[in-house]
């Protein structure tokens, strides 16, 4: 049995002092909205009761779904980078990016540039550049197939984007570990499929990856993003695909979004007879311990 866990959106606080210069245009919004409301969802006390609740489980691998900074200031990058090292080794961890990594076009280098082994291929190759993903990653029966959304983007807008290039590259990885027998879980920061009151925070080329999925299928699909627990599928060529959104890893409760919370998945089989279930571990309703929220099996019964 291989234990996966999945945790996303810690939005890593506190806010470091900005320079001048970077307080314009989309980061001058967000720095405001962080300290009119952002401040007290993301608490770094609940985190810390998260990751410690994962760390008790004994996951073989924690997948991150991005979204660990806020408004992409310089010196927000280098706390997250010292967060994701207390998570694990970047042998033990995935990361992908999420739009609050990218939040200005400006800072498009700032992931690469300090997470890069959290984001790289097995083959050794790093992140240069966009074309570096999907990376694929091999951990015991899974193929870890990490693809990058975060694109900047307009003030208010908080939409993702693949590109035709990227959804291309990840047919052929998704045919390939297919070939391999792996169990395929993609990462990805926004889900593939967006409630339509979530039209301004969607994938806006979702319907080009559901089309990549249908075609070679994947046997899971994880993202963050909503700052939800959430179980969609998707139609893949054989069967139905399960896509789990977890909430942000550090929002406490009671908020608008669902509190504090992560995910394992527990896999077990092979090719054509895998075995997957999920459990939901999250902070209690009214704060407190970490307890399970629900136990699903995805497939194999
Ligand atoms: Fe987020
Ligand atoms: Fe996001």
């Amino acid at each position: 049995m291989f234990l996966l866990a999945h945790l996303s959106d810690p939005h890593l606080g506190p806010l470091p002092a900005p320079r001048w210069h970077e307080l314009v245009g989309k980061r001058a919004t967000g720095f405001a909205n962080w300290w009119r409301k952002r401040h007290v969802i993301h608490r770094e006390d609940v985190l810390a009761r998260i990751v410690a609740d994962l760390k008790a489980q004994a996951p073989d691998h924690i997948a991150v779904t991005g979204d660990l900074v806020n408004i992409s200031l310089a010196g927000e990058y280098a706390p997250a980078r010292a967060w994701l090292e207390s998570l694990g080794t970047s042998r033990d961890v995935t990361l992908v990016p999420g739009n609050h990594d990218i939040y200005v076009r400006g800072a498009a280098d700032y992931p690469r540039l300090h997470w890069n082994d959290y984001m790289r291929a097995d083959d050794g190759k790093l992140v240069e550049d966009a074309t570096a993903f999907p990376f694929v990653r091999r951990r015991g029966p899974l193929a870890l197939i990490g693809v990058s959304s975060a694109v900047a983007t307009a003030p208010f807008l908080a939409t993702g984007r693949l590109g035709a290039a990227q959804i291309e590259r990840l047919a052929a990885a998704l045919q390939r570990c297919a070939g391999e027998g792996l169990f395929r879980v993609v990462l990805i920061h926004h889900p593939p499929l967006s409630k339509p009151k979530r039209h301004l925070k969607r994938l806006v080329d979702g319907a080009a990856l559901r089309a990549v999925l249908a075609q070679h299928g994947a046997e899971l699909v994880i993202h963050g993003h909503d700052h939800e627990h959430s179980l969609t599928e998707l139609p893949g060529p054989q069967r139905q695909i399960p896509v789990v959104g977890v909430p942000s890893a550090s929002a406490t409760p009671p908020g608008e979004h669902d509190a504090a919370g992560y995910n394992l998945y527990r896999i077990d089989g092979h090719a054509g007879g895998w075995r997957c279930e999920t459990i939901a571990r999250g902070l209690a309703p009214h704060g407190g311990a970490v307890v399970e929220i629900k136990r699903t099996v995805l497939m194999g019964g």
